[in-house]
């Protein structure tokens, strides 16, 4: 059977970072075909996600694939920028190198257009970041729902778990609350038109939350590899420990990005539940809320499953064990 080929949309940012070394583990060992990578502004802007995803591929020791710079902002909002949280650039306290990569002429949209036509049925999408190129993608073509074998999302937050942003959203899609429903309304009217259509997972911080990086296994990784790729994510990791401290959590990292890549890779070990998900794009109070329906009170086709649990022994952290393990299989490239 052939690797599974998955496209990632993401924001690096410090767990997008991790993210991108654990599939590009996962490629190297042949059990993925890492696609393409498509770039969009969020933790920082467009173009320090575009420099850093090049620069923490090239740590990583990808192989030259096609990256792509998408949307520059939101849909209809100016964009919020997170430097407390990832860095002034987006990769905490690593200084990453200058990438020699050049990246794709064409825009993030369309690489995600043109890499599920090329793989109809196939693609798996993993999103680490607003949904905004992903909207674009859908406006550019309305097929994609269809075109996908898959799609997770890192977004939202479900059943009533608080927001990380405000009382009721999570960062993603309250960055960009007109293009996560911009996604949520494509896979309804895809679904309503043919039930076949995959349903997209949504990982929210109901779930993601629970993964959790500590200075001790920054350690353990640093123990077990020297390579260049794993002492700049530890030093990028150390910002994100600080950040987490500042807002009350400790001196931790929920590393939600990598634990969704794991998750997508991994489907028989994801419990979920089908609803309808539409995003609050006008509440003055709730805008960026992901409002799940798991009782059809509109009447709406389910258009989501909600990831709930890992089905692993030893859960997320566990998962984290084997994130870690396959980051110290990448002997990465000099820095
Ligand atoms: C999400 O927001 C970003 O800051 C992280 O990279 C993650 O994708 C968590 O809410
Ligand atoms: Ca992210």
């Amino acid at each position: 059977m052939s690797p599974t080929p998955v496209l990632l949309d993401c924001d690096p940012g410090i767990d997008d970072a991790l993210a991108i070394a654990y599939l590009v583990a996962e490629h190297l060992a042949g059990r993925i075909e890492l696609t393409a990578v498509v770039c969009t502004a969020g933790n920082v802007g467009l173009e320090d996600t575009v420099a850093n995803a090049c620069a923490w591929l090239d740590l990583a020791g990808a192989p030259e694939l096609p990256v792509a710079a998408g949307a520059s902002g939101p849909i209809a909002v100016p964009h919020v920028l997170t430097p407390e949280t990832h860095g002034p650039r987006g990769a905490g306290h690593a200084q990453l190198p200058t990438t020699t990569r050049s990246t794709d002429p064409r825009d993030g949209a369309r690489l995600w257009v043109d890499a599920a036509r090329s793989h109809p049925g196939e693609l798996v999408g993993i999103v680490t970041g607003p949904s905004s190129t992903l909207a674009h993608a859908l406006a550019l073509d309305p097929a994609l729902p269809r075109l996908l074998g898959g799609l997770v999302m890192m977004g939202g937050t479900f059943h009533g778990h608080p927001g990380n942003t405000t009382p009721v959203s999570e960062w993603n899609v309250d960055v960009d609350p007109e293009a996560a429903d911009a996604v949520c309304l494509a896979w309804e009217t895809a679904q309503a038109d043919d039930p076949a259509v995959p349903a997209p997972l949504w990982c929210g911080l109901n779930l993601t939350e629970r993964a959790v990086w500590t200075p001790e296994r920054s350690e353990r990784l640093l123990e077990a590899s020297d390579s260049p790729v794993a002492r700049r994510l530890t030093e990028a990791l150390r910002f994100y420990f600080e950040f987490h401290d500042s807002v009350g959590e400790g001196y931790l990292a929920q590393v939600h990005d990598p634990f969704v890549a794991w998750l997508a890779l991994h489907p028989e070990a994801v419990v979920a539940g089908p609803a309808n998900v539409r995003v609050e794009c006008a509440g003055e109070h709730t805008r960026g809320m992901t409002v799940a329906d798991v009782r059809g009170h509109r009447g709406r086709v389910d258009n989501a499953r909600i990831a709930t649990d890992v089905l692993v022994p030893g859960g997320p952290d566990a998962v984290l064990d084997e994130i870690c393990a396959a980051i110290v299989s990448l002997a990465g490239r000099p820095d």
